[in-house]
């Protein structure tokens, strides 16, 4: 895939891989639709998009309401008369406490992960649909393996995000829309800063986007990294329920000493 020209647009823009993401983009000449609810830092990446070559829409909006959601979707075809690609990176991960069930906290956590994709989806697809084209890149996760204690509400939120894209990818094929499943491991980001347990394989932001931008271009259908990561969170995935519980239970015993 080309991004010369192209309409584009990313979510979660004001911050780690959604602005490295754009920074990055930025340099191959295409229109920039930047989305996030911190408008001011989305409009101080104006000059540097513009410098390296690409035009940018910034744009103020809750991924999490459908109706901002359908008025940021009409605000870049009034503006560009097209859309030909999305990005939907925006997401949080709220710290969730030991046996201190919280529903408040999942109900933050899919609005954002799963329902601001879910409400992209809800525009974009019929207008990919009609023009026979366009890709949408979901940010999930390698975090969608497994539960693993303590991330209950991030894993689900983004293994429902992970099932949901795996099921569209197959029914939008036929109208030319390709659906990419995009899994980072651990990305050194605000997001990440916060956590207070180790990070195997914690990898630069700039290197993550290079291998992202690298996968959209051979219009891979599945972006996973790093191979590290990968390779761990798919032996968990595929052990014994069983071996998986043993695991699990001696990482609680070590985070609650
Ligand atoms: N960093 C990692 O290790 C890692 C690993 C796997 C997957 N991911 C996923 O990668 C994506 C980006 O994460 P990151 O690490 O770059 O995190 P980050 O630096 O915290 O950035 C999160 C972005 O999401 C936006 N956002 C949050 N709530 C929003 C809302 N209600 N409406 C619109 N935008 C919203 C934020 O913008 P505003 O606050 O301005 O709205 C911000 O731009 C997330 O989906 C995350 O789950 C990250």
């Amino acid at each position: 895939m080309n991004f010369w020209g192209k309409v584009i647009i990313i979510t979660g823009a004001s911050s780690g891989i959604g602005k490295e993401l754009a920074l990055s983009l930025s340099k191959e000449k295409c229109k920039l639709v930047l989305i996030a609810r911190r408008i001011e830092i989305l409009n101080e990446l104006k000059q540097e998009i513009e410098n390296n070559g690409s035009e940018l829409l910034a744009i103020k909006c809750d991924v999490s309401d459908k109706e901002q959601v359908k008025y940021s979707v009409e605000s870049v075809i009034k503006k560009f008369n097209q859309i030909d690609g999305a990005i939907l990176n925006s997401g949080v991960s709220y710290k969730q406490s030991f046996s201190n069930f919280d529903s408040t906290i999942a109900e933050k956590t899919f609005a954002v992960n799963y329902f601001g994709i879910v409400n992209f989806l809800n525009e974009l697809l019929p207008i990919f649909k009609k023009q026979r084209s366009g890709f949408i890149a979901g940010i999930t996760s390698l975090a969608d393996a497994r539960g693993f204690p303590v991330s209950g509400f991030y894993c689900s939120s983004k293994a429902a995000v992970t099932s949901l894209l795996e099921s569209l990818k197959a029914e939008y094929k036929p109208f030319n829309v390709n659906i990419i499943n995009i899994h980072p491991g651990f990305v050194k980001t605000p997001m990440t800063d916060k956590n207070d347990f180790p990070m195997p394989f914690l990898m630069d932001t700039k290197e993550a986007c290079k291998i992202i931008l690298k996968g959209l271009k051979k219009n891979k259908g599945i972006i996973k990294f790093p191979w590290q990561m990968t390779f761990l969170t798919g032996l968990l995935k595929r052990i014994p329920d069983s071996w998986f519980q043993y695991i699990a239970d001696k990482r609680m015993s070590v985070r609650k000493k």
